[in-house]
């Protein structure tokens, strides 16, 4: 089977742990793996804009000694005359060995890779996922706490729009982590996240309200979605989305994870959320906290915090090379990872049902995508492209 990575769920939880071990040995000495894959020949197809993701891959690929072409300008491409992507992807696919896409519709990375014959990894569709920041993120954490179980992080900022909190959160609840999802109302997990970290045995998902740290936020009514072990959430009353008080003071978070206002993709500039800064970072329970950020940071961390000890997204972008040649190794056929023992059920087809997401790729005119709807257990019907909840078919 070609090792596509569309999702983060394409990886087992074993085969995170292994990409995060096999990045630690790449990492001890970047230089002496130049023979790793030479003669391979990657495409970069990014039809959106990127600075660290394609120039991680590309560096990586690179210090792997295998070649690398590079679309990186949407004007330049096809794209513009009108091109599908599944004729540009058949293309790119038809040049080299692997191809690694980004691009502004979610749903993207799964339809190119119904039509390639090599690998497709995902480096970010619309608002959907991005697993390879993910990795990147993991791999940051574990390096900076040491571990990944027990640990207890907030994500914080435009969970919506942002992809990179998407794939996180489905990986964090896999880690044994815990955490903590901040945002303002309109900027929350989208639904298709937080049925799938229900579907975890032993973990539950609650509505709370953080009142006790005026403070940082200048208000105490800042809810947000507490995800965790069962036997350690707070009692949740008889109305499940009613908000359950959680003082946040005696906790200690081990890692902020933050992110920008996703504009480009809809997200409204009216921005509740304060900026991180110093006074942020010394109230309790954020004493020993590491910031990480995907970064582009925009305004959402002051620059005064880039000085802090426990800034460590800078740290965090360096580590994209190691775990992105540890990914490249795999998914070229040159190194094994345990795979999943008991994969997910897939969504059961169901018809009636079509997707009106905006910026799903199924909805994009003459990609002549098929609207394909599944439903899991428990959940509603959703569109196997984007995973935004399908409507009935009128
Ligand atoms: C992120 C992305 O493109 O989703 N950037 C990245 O890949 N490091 C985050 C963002 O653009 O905000």
């Amino acid at each position: 089977m070609k090792r596509d990575l569309v999702t983060i769920e394409d990886l087992s939880d074993a085969a995170l742990v292994g990409l995060m071990d096999l990045a630690d040995d790449l990492q001890r000495d970047l230089h002496a793996h130049a023979r790793e894959l030479s003669g391979f020949l990657m495409g970069s197809l990014f039809l959106e804009p990127s600075t660290r993701t394609r120039l991680s891959f590309e560096a990586a690929m690179a210090r792997l000694g295998g070649r690398v072409i590079t679309s990186s300008d949407p004007q330049t491409s096809s794209a513009v005359k009108g091109e599908t992507l599944a004729d540009t992807v058949r293309i790119v696919d038809s040049y080299v060995d692997l191809t690694v896409l980004r691009h502004p519709h979610a749903g993207a990375a799964r339809w190119a890779a119904r039509h390639a014959r090599g690998p497709v990894v995902n480096a970010g569709d619309g608002s959907h996922e991005h697993p390879t920041q993910t990795l990147c993120d993991l791999y940051a954490l574990r390096r900076e706490r040491g571990r990944l179980k027990g640990l207890f992080v907030a994500l914080y900022g435009d969970l919506r729009y942002g992809r990179t909190t998407h794939s996180l959160a489905r990986a964090l609840v896999r880690t044994g982590a815990s955490f903590l999802a901040v945002a303002e109302d309109d900027l929350e997990l989208p639904g298709f996240v937080v049925h799938d970290l229900l579907r975890h045995p032993d973990y539950g998902v609650r509505h709370v309200v953080l009142d006790d740290l005026e403070e940082v936020f200048h208000r105490n009514d800042v809810r947000a979605l507490l995800v965790g072990p069962t036997d350690q959430l707070p009692a949740g009353g008889d109305d499940a989305h009613a908000p359950v008080s959680f003082p946040l003071r005696g906790h200690t978070i081990d890692a902020i994870y933050v992110t920008r206002l996703q504009q480009e993709r809809g997200a409204s500039t009216a921005r509740g959320l304060p900026i991180l800064d110093h006074r942020f970072l010394r109230s309790d329970p954020f004493q020993e906290t590491v910031v990480l950020h995907p970064l582009p940071r925009v305004t959402e961390i002051a620059p005064e915090v880039d000085q802090d000890p426990r800034a460590a997204y800078f740290r965090q972008a360096a580590l994209g090379v190691p775990i992105r040649m540890a990914l490249l190794m795999w998914a070229s056929g040159h190194y094994d990872l345990p795979l999943d023992e008991h994969p997910a059920a897939p969504p059961r087809p169901v018809d009636g049902f079509r997707c009106v997401a905006t910026r799903c790729i199924a909805g994009q005119d003459g990609e002549g995508v098929p609207q394909e709807i599944g439903v899991r257990e428990h959940d509603v019907p959703r569109c196997l492209w984007c995973e935004s909840e399908a409507r009935t078919e009128t």
